[in-house]
């Protein structure tokens, strides 16, 4: 990827970069490979920089929320609520109260509970509520234990034993009404084996319902899509053909029956750098320390779940050397990247940290009290690559 250096010279250092030519060149490659009974609700939580947003609403999708804020933001954003769903674990009534004022399309609910607060508040409203069934596949996937959700023993869904009671003991209720299954099995999967395995398991409990005369209008098979972090520029846009084949050929959807996607990370995660400023260059005993101004407030994923993020020296110098990337925060954990070769280093570089497009800016937190960094699109700096 390429910076405007000059232009980042001008800003006040940590922030977010954000190539939306790349954005668009992916959301672009989403919609060549989807069919018209699909629909892609953009799992909002990965970001909801409003810059972000815009271009997503541009593209035609819907969002994937998990609060009232994030269903807030998109409808600020422009989505039309009837491409929003909401999912999550524990909805505040608050929250459940504007998905249906808004008239959002569907519920993704998590328990019997949750489905009683839904059907008594839809009643206060004079609504009918449409839900959908979070089913939990009881399917493991190949990723980051903290982002793996499809397990029976993960706090999310529906066991899989309960899925036809759940939605017979829905059919007797008067204020919602079952639209659909929806599924997510965890998040930065690569291996296509595992979505596949979620496509068998649908496929078995459709059959099932079949059988009980049970056939829902809607199927959702949440997000997880996971994307290339040790080579973005390799690879800087997500091989969604083989996601999406993967469905097309292991899945095996009822007639007239619509699918959902909640495609978080791979929609955004390569377009964003975390862009931050060398303060100064240290000399340990055993390494060489080269310690950022931007550090785990602005981007927490090496710090929370050990993850690798790609970091560049991206101020043109001679020469390389090896450095510890580190941030200013007092936590040993708030460090980038060991052992990198890097352009040799000097205090007033600029580095960028690749691929934090998704799970980035939003993860910010203000803990030394720090500073919320800023998001900046390359459209706005005037510079389309
Ligand atoms: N649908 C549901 C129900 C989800 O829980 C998630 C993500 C998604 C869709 C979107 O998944 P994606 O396509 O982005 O993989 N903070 C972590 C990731 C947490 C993901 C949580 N759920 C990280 O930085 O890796």
């Amino acid at each position: 990827m390429k910076f405007p250096i000059e232009k980042f010279q001008e800003l006040r250092t940590p922030f977010y970069y954000y190539d939306t030519t790349l954005l668009d060149e992916t959301l672009k490659a989403v919609k060549d490979n989807m069919q018209p009974n699909w629909h892609m609700h953009y799992a909002v939580k990965a970001n909801t920089n409003p810059k972000i947003l815009s271009h997503i609403v541009a593209a035609g999708f819907g969002a994937d929320c998990v609060s009232g804020g994030e269903i807030q933001a998109c409808l600020d954003a422009g989505f039309p609520a009837e491409k929003i769903v909401f999912a999550g674990v524990g909805k505040s009534d608050w929250e459940i109260e504007l998905a249906l004022l808004t008239n959002i399309f569907c519920f993704n609910v998590e328990s019997i509970p949750e489905l009683e607060v839904i059907n008594e508040l839809a009643q206060k409203h004079g609504k009918v509520a449409r839900i959908a069934f979070r089913i939990n596949p009881n399917v493991g996937a190949h990723t980051h234990e903290n982002i793996t959700t499809g397990r029976a023993e993960n706090k999310f869904g529906i066991a899989w034993e309960d899925a036809l009671d759940v939605i017979q003991r829905s059919q007797q209720m008067g204020h919602v009404e079952c639209v659909g299954l929806h599924f997510h099995i965890g998040s930065q999967i690569t291996e296509m084996d595992d979505f596949a395995t979620l496509a068998l398991r649908i496929n078995e409990l459709q059959e099932i319902l079949d059988t009980y005369g049970i056939r829902l209008p809607n199927v959702n098979v949440g997000g997880g899509l996971g994307i290339d972090y040790e080579t973005p520029d390799q690879n800087p846009v997500p091989n969604f053909k083989a996601y999406f084949d993967t469905f097309r050929r292991y899945l095996q959807l009822h007639k007239g029956q619509q699918l959902h996607f909640e495609l978080g990370r791979s929609l955004v995660a390569q377009c964003g750098s975390l862009i931050g400023k060398v303060l100064y260059v240290k000399k340990g005993s055993l390494r060489t320390f080269a310690i950022l101004d931007a550090g785990m407030t602005e981007l927490i994923r090496p710090a929370l779940y050990n993850a690798h993020h790609a970091v560049e020296n991206i101020t043109p110098h001679d020469g390389e050397s090896v450095y510890d990337v580190v941030g200013p925060i007092c936590e040993s954990s708030d460090v980038f990247a060991k052992g990198v070769k890097l352009a040799t280093t000097i205090r007033g570089d600029l580095m960028a940290i690749r691929s934090a497009g998704a799970y980035g800016e939003i993860m910010a937190s203000q803990y030394n009290s720090r500073k919320l960094p800023e998001g900046y699109t390359s459209e706005e700096l005037c510079c389309q690559q």
